[in-house]
């Protein structure tokens, strides 16, 4: 009987993960813009995050003086004067987390103008992660339960 309320609660479960709406659709074609402001030596936001497969338009604004900004493995080099922003777009098709650094020379803590960008991985990977999880969840409580009810035999 628990065994079969068990079975009803992860399957109820498992659909849900499955058809659930997704808060931010996979690809989109429009693509999304993210403004990035420079100034010696950090980037705000510092850190930024997209989905994988998203299209990405990064502007660059430079605020005191001229910054570069290279994202790493993504071959995006954007150089911002005050008052002329960059911009680049490109699709996020690499999932991971990428060092974003200045590649203009602009003082003495230069190299350490850094940022990342991570590319997070989209949902139906989310979905498969929530599925395998349910599913040994769902195993384990099904067989713990099996084997507090079996042995015992009483109400049989
Ligand atoms: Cu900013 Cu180098």
């Amino acid at each position: 009987m628990r065994r079969a309320i068990v079975l009803a609660v992860f399957l109820a479960l498992g659909a849900i993960v499955l058809l659930a709406p997704w808060p931010v659709p996979a690809p989109r074609v429009a693509g999304r813009e993210v403004v990035i402001r420079a100034r010696q030596y950090e980037y705000a936001p510092g850190v930024v995050r997209v989905s994988q497969g998203e299209r990405i338009t990064m502007v660059l604004e430079a605020e005191d003086m001229t910054h570069g900004l290279y994202v790493d493995e993504y071959n995006v080099d954007l150089v911002a004067v005050p008052g002329r922003p960059a911009r680049a777009s490109f699709v996020a098709e690499r999932e991971g987390k990428f060092r974003l650094r200045c590649s203009k020379v602009c003082g003495s803590l230069h190299p350490f103008m850094l940022g990342e960008l991570i590319v997070e991985p989209n949902s139906p990977w989310w979905r498969v992660v929530g599925l395998t999880i349910l599913t040994a969840l769902g195993t384990v409580t099904y067989l713990t339960i099996g084997r507090a009810e079996a042995p015992r035999g009483v109400h049989a």
